[in-house]
């Protein structure tokens, strides 16, 4: 259910009789140097935030768990639909009654860049607003607030300052992130990821490898490569390195045994990557292709670059490859004059190409989108209907997937440990979720043989085979 807005903190706006303690140094002793850091959305959010820490560790501050403990207190947000907003004006609301004297309260990412310095205005406690471009600036940003500025802001989108943050603390012990693409250069009608994060930027393929021998080194041996069109990838280095190249690459650094992607752009997925993951099995069997809709009419208004049947070539180019190959996929139903049977087309996309997973969302308009201004929008309970019927056929698709599974024997990287004894879970290089049992004493971070023996729509049951 979608969580009503934050009417308080809305009639704060523009009041202007708020005005925060200038100086920072009435933060107790305990605080000053902490920082507690919230994330909101997608992968690329969560890595930003891996990046963030690691600029604050270095500078020497510690991270705590709750905002009361932190001197500082960030929120790197998501705006890619509406109540992801919500729930970030209404985290920032909780403030509206909380002793916040002495500490500095920051908005970092998508909804920094997107409603830049108006939050200030609805949220007057905050006093940092920050994208994803600026982070790098982050400490001499809060040594200016600690030295009596009022507020500050960092919302340039076309730095490529993110890639090359000096540490980077991961949060995930088993898989590393890395960003190699930031920004994008389509024009989706319904995304407002081209505003809060610019346009497209490629890091140095040989920054990326560096990175990669690194994390080897220090213990990794799955590295998942980052961006929101990963495969439109450009070397910006005379080596030219094309994406694909990339990846096999990234498989022959000593160490490494799964190289994953996301997320792939359909207009520039190419044969050379099915290539690749055909003659490199370190490099994982699976592809997210977001397909969005089924409906030739919708995909041109979306603007996605694509019809109904390319989309379907690709598909039959991944089908193609000699290994199996694991394809999931996004869809937003209720686009704005998305007709009954332009939804059907996407029903039929589903029974067509028999996803392994997909992440399905009803259409949310974006401010500074050219979706915003189009006619016809579905009624909210319409968009429902549609999110629900594509959800229940989508589960049998997987259920029955998931089944013809039994019996393989699958790898699984352990990731983790149930309550339970001798339960643990863990994905294959298809990134399905097993939950298997075995009697070993750790498995935490190894890679084992588990024998498929039951099925869910979401997940395989196992068993450790020896
Ligand atoms: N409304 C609903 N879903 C959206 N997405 C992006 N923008 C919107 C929007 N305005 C979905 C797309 C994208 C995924 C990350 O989020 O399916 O692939
Ligand atoms: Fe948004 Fe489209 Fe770019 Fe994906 S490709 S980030 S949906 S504009």
């Amino acid at each position: 259910m979608e969580k009503p807005f934050d009417i308080q903190l809305e009639r704060l706006t523009g009041q202007a009789s708020y005005s925060r303690p200038a100086a920072m140094n009435l933060a107790s002793s305990q605080e000053r140097g902490t920082f507690f850091l919230e994330t909101f959305g997608c992968q690329m959010n969560d890595h930003d935030s891996e990046k963030v820490a690691g600029v604050l560790l270095a500078r020497g501050y510690r991270q705590v768990e709750t905002p009361e403990a932190a001197g500082l207190i960030l929120y790197n947000t998501c705006s890619i639909r509406e109540k992801a907003v919500q729930k970030v004006f209404s985290r920032l609301g909780e403030y509206r009654t909380k002793q916040v004297e002495g500490k500095i309260i920051g908005v970092l990412g998508c909804v920094a860049q997107q409603e830049g310095e108006a939050i200030f205005e609805r949220a007057p406690w905050v006093s940092l607003v920050c994208g994803s471009a600026s982070y790098r600036r982050l400490p001499e940003m809060i040594a200016q607030l600690e030295t009596g500025n009022h507020r500050v802001t960092g919302l340039d989108t076309d730095t490529d300052e993110t890639f090359e943050t000096e540490m980077t603390r991961r949060d995930n012990p088993f898989r590393a992130y890395l960003t190699i693409i930031e920004g994008c250069d389509k024009s989706c009608s319904y995304c407002v990821v081209p505003y809060t994060r610019g346009p497209e930027r490629s890091r140095a393929s040989d920054s990326i490898l560096r990175e990669v021998r690194q994390l080897a080194e220090l213990g990794y041996s799955e590295v998942q490569l980052l961006g929101q069109t990963v495969n439109s990838y450009a070397d910006p280095t005379p080596r030219k390195m094309r994406f694909a190249e990339l990846l096999l690459a990234a498989a022959e650094v000593p160490g490494i045994r799964r190289v994953r992607f996301t997320t792939s752009h359909p207009s520039d997925f190419t044969a050379d990557i099915v290539q690749a993951i055909d003659s490199q099995p370190k490099i994982c069997d699976h592809v997210h292709l977001p397909a969005q809709s089924g409906s030739g009419k919708v995909l041109r208004e979306m603007q996605r670059t694509y019809t109904r049947e390319e989309y379907l070539e690709k598909i039959a180019m991944i089908r193609g490859a000699r290994r199996p190959i694991a394809i999931t996929t996004d869809i937003i139903v209720g686009f704005p004059g998305e007709t009954e049977s332009d939804f059907e087309q996407t029903l039929s996309l589903l029974d067509e190409v028999r996803y392994d997973s997909l992440f399905s969302f009803k259409y949310s308009p974006r401010p500074n989108t050219a979706a915003l201004r189009m006619n016809d929008p579905i009624p909210e309970e319409e968009k429902g209907r549609r999110l629900a019927v594509l959800q229940e056929k989508q589960r049998e698709i997987q259920t029955a997937r998931n089944l013809t599974l039994i019996g393989e024997t699958v790898e699984v990287l352990v990731s983790g440990k149930s309550r339970r004894e001798n339960q643990w879970s863990g994905y294959t290089s298809s990134h399905r979720v097993v939950n298997f049992t075995s009697p070993a004493k750790e498995l935490l971070g190894t890679y084992v043989q588990a024998r498929v023996t039951g099925a869910t729509p979401n997940s395989l049951v196992g068993e450790h085979a020896v």
